[in-house]
């Protein structure tokens, strides 16, 4: 008797021991793009819980963090700034991103010098910044060393900043990684069990699935589900999930913005119809708030919420825009909370819309 309650008693302060860490609560994050015109303190952070510094660049030669000089002063005041009107706020900065260069991100990733050489630069910067946690978006890693070399990564980035942790007073950085929606690329998949064990949780980008630049065809381009294809939301979450992620590791990227495409026939106008190409705008992307202003001035026909694929649109003529309306985002959150999900992530803050004075945000209804 006595020996069973040590042994329980032991193995209760072995995970205590192993789980030091007190849970994270609900993420409500966003990310600001340096590229939008929306100045920092215009952020209304009380709406998050996280807000996203985005992008830190690589230097090709030296793999030290790279921030533009016209940007300079906006990334090392963001911290404070945004914590002006919420002072519990979390910052991250983020690394990479669309723009940033393949080669030198792959290149850095495949060497051992350069990565802590990487890794290094990007502690120090972000203490220098202010910022409270690092995020890694490499988007374009496509093949199966990339995403072994990726997981090497983040094993010796957790270790560095545990190290520097110890040896300084400051709470230890946060360290994410914004991801594909589903782990499985054509090659490769993602470093599930070094994310597991070294990152705090993913941001997952859970868009994009279809671009009028691309697709000759109208589609919900983060679309929830899909009867017809694994391309899909869903289907990506539980691919992570059951690839041995913990669902509590998972941050559900939502898209504040959409694409309107140029429709071949304006009557046949149901999602998988014909299309030729973008609509509105060059690539056909729109933010969240001129898709509003664009239904409001053009006498549209809808909008339209498909509930097989949980999606938006609306027609204005030959124009086909499909987006995340308040409906869509107040379902997507509903599922991230149902799957036990970390939280949610936007991209952009910028793109949101405050509807003037009657209207809330739609961020502002994400609950
Ligand atoms: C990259 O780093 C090298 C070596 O430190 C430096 O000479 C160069 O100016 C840097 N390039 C940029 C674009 O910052
Ligand atoms: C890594 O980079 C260093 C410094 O440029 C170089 O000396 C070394 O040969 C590289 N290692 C590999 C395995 O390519
Ligand atoms: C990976 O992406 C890079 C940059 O877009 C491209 O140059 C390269 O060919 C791609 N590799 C594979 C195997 O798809
Ligand atoms: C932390 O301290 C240890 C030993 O005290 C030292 O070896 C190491 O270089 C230090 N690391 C950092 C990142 O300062
Ligand atoms: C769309 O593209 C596919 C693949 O390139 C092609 O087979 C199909 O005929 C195209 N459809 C139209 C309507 O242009
Ligand atoms: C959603 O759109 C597809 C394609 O047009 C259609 O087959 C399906 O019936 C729609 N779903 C609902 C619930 O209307
Ligand atoms: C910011 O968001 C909060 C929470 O929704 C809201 O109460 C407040 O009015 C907003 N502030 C501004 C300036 O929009």
């Amino acid at each position: 008797m006595v020996s069973r309650i040590t042994i329980i008693l032991f193995q209760v302060f072995l995970s205590l021991n192993l789980h030091p860490a007190k849970a994270q609560a609900w993420i409500k994050a966003g990310y600001w793009y340096s590229g939008s015109d929306l100045p920092v303190s215009d952020i209304n952070s009380t709406l998050y819980t996280h807000l996203i510094c985005a992008f830190a660049d690589l230097n090709s030669s030296s793999y030290h963090l790279s921030i533009p000089s016209s940007n300079d002063r906006f990334f090392s005041a963001f911290t404070n700034t945004v914590k002006q009107k919420n002072p519990s706020i979390t910052t991250l900065l983020s690394i990479g991103g669309g723009l940033a260069k393949y080669s030198t991100l792959s290149a850095m990733a495949g060497n051992s010098t350069h990565r802590k050489s990487f890794i290094d630069d990007s502690i120090k910067t972000a203490r220098h910044y202010g910022f409270q946690g690092l995020d890694f978006s490499w988007v374009s890693a496509n093949t199966s060393d990339n995403m072994d070399n990726m997981g090497t990564l983040f094993e010796e980035w957790r270790a560095a900043i545990a190290m520097e942790t110890r040896n300084s007073s400051l709470s230890e950085l946060i360290l994410t990684a914004a991801v594909q929606y589903s782990p499985r690329l054509d090659s490769g998949s993602f470093p599930i069990d070094s994310i597991r064990r070294n990152l705090n949780w993913i941001h997952v980008l859970a868009f994009d699935y279809y671009m009028p630049t691309w697709a000759n065809f109208t589609a919900a381009f983060a679309a929830l589900y899909d009867p017809d294809s694994d391309v899909n939301t869903d289907f990506g979450i539980a691919a992570w999930i059951n690839g041995g992620l913990p669902a509590s590791k998972l941050v559900l990227g939502l898209p504040f913005y959409g694409y309107a495409w140029k429709l071949a026939n304006p009557n046949e106008n149901s999602i998988g119809a014909p299309a030729t190409g973008p609509a509105v705008t060059e690539d056909g992307d729109m933010s969240y708030k001129d898709i509003n202003n664009y239904f409001k001035t053009n006498g549209a026909v809808g909008p339209i919420y498909n509930s097989t694929y949980v999606v938006d649109y609306f027609i204005v003529r030959s124009a086909w825009i499909s987006f995340d309306g308040v409906d869509v985002v107040r379902i997507k959150v509903s599922y991230a909370k149902e799957k036990a999900l970390l939280g949610y992530v936007v991209w952009e803050v910028s793109y949101d819309d405050n509807w003037g004075k009657t209207k809330r945000p739609s961020s502002a209804i994400c609950h």
